[in-house]
């Protein structure tokens, strides 16, 4: 016994627990007001904060207290608390691409799912997405359009899509677009705002997802999008549609490589299929020294292994199985002869273009 790695493992484990514990303080800030009533207001006493959160100023105190203890809030002396313009850019800014108070919506409900998931690890099926919004509380659809909405409205037409030589063109001439596993429909939506000319659908397998791809639509006024459960409603493999997306959930499907090939039997002859995915090094040995590994495998147990191993059979690439080649492989087994992988810098994710 090395008692030095025992010093070391208790410290990281005590670590691993205080960190979930802060998430949930972190969660309680965001959801009740209390980074925004600090944000820009300079040095503050906690019967201020209370006050501008609408609060009890005792319970406002000892969160506070928690915050400067965690160092996420300075505590200045003389009952002055600090909300610093970073912190307050990271925890109060809601349509800030680098806030990340967005990272913690509904906590407690996604944490909740943690007492459903030992029977996939007994029964080796996982839990779907349609299966986890079926109580109407996991939050997963709310949660992923929260984390994702500032990048879909400040990033994907305005750098990704121009890098897809000829797309931007294209899609205000006029074109037909699909977006298979759309989540909540922001995608579809920001795009079909930007592009009128086109058309564009959505498909899911998750009802609830679907819903909110409808009320996104519709309090965004856009009359060029439509929404299809893939249940009802296969994507159609008629060869018209001249672009496809896939935003982060090949690895999330049960059958990719079904996907590719309705991909590749939905599109016209020049048309082209952009996959965004996490991106994997091949090897654990790498992967588990990426930045976001720790993330990335959590969300895979709790989340994109149980949707890929939803059904019997089913594929179970999990968040890190794809690697380039791997998803090159894929993609030649379905027909597609041109992949390239983008020239794009994300923390997560790969972006390839991909055609017949
Ligand atoms: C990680 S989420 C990504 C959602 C969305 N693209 C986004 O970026 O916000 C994966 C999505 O794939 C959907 N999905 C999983 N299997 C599917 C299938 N067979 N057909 C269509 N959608 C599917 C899930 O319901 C979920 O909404």
């Amino acid at each position: 016994m090395d008692d030095n790695k025992l010093s070391e493992l208790s410290k990281r484990i005590m670590g691993a627990y205080e960190g979930a514990l802060v998430s949930g303080m972190v969660y309680l800030g965001d959801e009740m007001g209390l980074y925004r009533a600090m944000h820009e207001q300079g040095p503050i006493a906690s019967e201020e904060v209370a006050g501008r959160a609408g609060l009890h100023e005792r319970f406002v105190r000892e969160w506070l207290s928690l915050q400067a203890a965690a160092g996420l809030i300075e505590y200045q002396g003389n009952g002055l608390f600090y909300l610093s313009p970073e912190a307050g850019l990271l925890l109060a800014e809601e349509d800030e691409l680098r806030s990340m108070a967005r990272w913690f919506d509904n906590f407690p409900q996604r944490t909740a799912l943690l007492s459903e998931i030992p029977r996939s690890f007994k029964t080796g099926i996982g839990i779907s997405w349609s299966d986890v919004e079926k109580g109407g509380t996991s939050g997963r659809v709310q949660w992923m359009e929260r984390l994702l909405r500032p990048w879909y409205e400040q990033v994907l037409v305005q750098a990704v899509l121009p890098e897809l030589d000829g797309l931007v063109e294209e899609l205000n001439a006029g074109a037909r677009v699909a977006d298979v596993g759309c989540g909540s429909g922001v995608a579809v939506v920001t795009m079909a705002e930007a592009f009128p000319e086109s058309d564009f659908h959505g498909w899911e397998i998750a009802p609830l997802a679907l819903d909110r791809c409808r009320e996104n639509a519709i309090q965004a006024g856009v009359t060029n999008a439509s929404f299809h459960d893939v249940n009802n409603l296969q994507l159609p493999e008629d060869n018209s549609f001249s672009f496809v997306a896939t935003f982060d959930c090949v690895h999330d499907m049960t059958s990719p490589d079904e996907l590719a090939t309705a991909i590749y039997n939905s599109m016209t002859a020049d048309g082209r299929w952009l996959i965004v995915d996490p991106t994997s090094k091949g090897s654990l040995e790498e992967n588990i020294k990426m930045p976001l590994a720790v993330f990335g495998y959590a969300a895979s147990v709790a989340g994109c292994l149980q949707s890929a191993m939803s059904d019997p059979g089913g594929a179970g690439h999990g968040v890190f199985g794809l690697p380039a080649p791997a998803m090159q492989e894929l993609t030649e087994k379905a027909g597609f002869t041109r992949f390239r992988q983008l020239d794009i810098a994300h923390a997560m994710n790969s972006y390839y273009e991909v055609r017949p």
